[in-house]
């Protein structure tokens, strides 16, 4: 079964007044996939991707589908918008900041998290951090659950970002732009543990980046989005040796040219 089908999503303000922000866009994810998603900003990649959580900002509405495992998530109570959240559907931010506590040791941030979702135990909660922690190729888990955000590196404090929407086993993470504030070198390990991720479980990952170059290594299929609508969608490679749309070769042209597959070494 298809993982994600977003029919015609249309987000507009409430009063009505305005162009919509969304424009009746269409897209599936399927289970293990990597879509990218490009486009220049404010062309409403962050809204669709909040419209996914039911965490549109007030005063905006979303009509139209969003089938997620064959179910309508638009149509749904908030209370069933609090089981999709986390436990099937999550986000990882451009600044991981925003996701983490200044003030809390990332134990209790991640300990929290697991006793409130998974209703684990304090010792089960805090073996099961150390493991996410390990999952995302982090060193010495059990002194860094010790450690505030501040004494973490950006890619680091991305990485237990990630850590956190991993917790509960989503089957689709959204990843809006999750690179954009680190160094080259660890947006390269960033992408590898992505692409890691959705290989060894399954997830699917609707990836969204400036970072053409990027996706060129890890994308299934690419969406390019303009001003609220999908101006080009179709097999990533495909779309990477012949773009059909005026606007998609302006995109292209402007980035370097990566050998594809990434080499081994860089993935990992
Ligand atoms: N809370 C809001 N109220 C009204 N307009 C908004 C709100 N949030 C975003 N927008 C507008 O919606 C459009 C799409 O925004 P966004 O999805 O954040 O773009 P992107 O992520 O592609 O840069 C932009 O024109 C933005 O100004
Ligand atoms: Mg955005």
């Amino acid at each position: 079964m298809t993982l994600l089908e977003v029919e015609t999503l249309r987000i507009q303000r409430a009063s009505g007044v305005g162009d919509p922000l969304v424009a009746g866009v269409s897209f599936t994810v399927e289970a293990g996939e990597v879509v990218g998603v490009v486009g220049e900003s404010g062309s409403g990649k962050t809204l669709t991707g909040l419209s996914l959580l039911g965490l549109l900002p007030d005063g905006l509405t979303a009509t139209g589908s969003l089938r997620f495992a064959g179910r309508e998530l638009l149509t749904q109570t908030p209370k069933a918008w609090e089981r999709t959240r986390g436990a099937e559907i999550a986000m990882v931010l451009q600044d991981p900041s925003s996701s983490l506590h200044p003030m809390l040791k990332l134990g209790e941030q991640l300990t929290d998290h697991l006793r409130l979702h998974l209703g684990l135990g304090k010792l089960e909660a805090r073996a099961r951090a150390v493991e996410l922690l390990e999952r995302v190729h982090l060193r010495e888990p059990r002194r860094l659950l010790g450690q505030y955000p501040h004494q973490l590196s950006g890619g680091m404090k991305q990485r237990v970002s990630i850590a956190i929407a991993l917790a509960c086993g989503p089957r689709l993470l959204i990843a809006d732009e999750p690179t954009t504030a680190l160094d080259a070198n660890i947006r390269t390990g960033i992408i590898g543990l992505l692409d890691e991720l959705r290989r060894e479980s399954g997830m699917g990952i609707i990836f969204v980046t400036h970072d053409l170059a990027m996706l060129s290594s890890i994308a299934d299929r690419l969406n390019v989005f303009r001003t609220g609508e999908i101006i080009e969608s179709g097999d990533a490679q495909r779309v990477f040796r012949s773009p059909q749309h005026p606007y998609t070769r302006v995109l292209l042209d402007a980035v370097p040219r990566v050998p594809w597959p990434l080499p081994k070494e860089i993935r990992a």
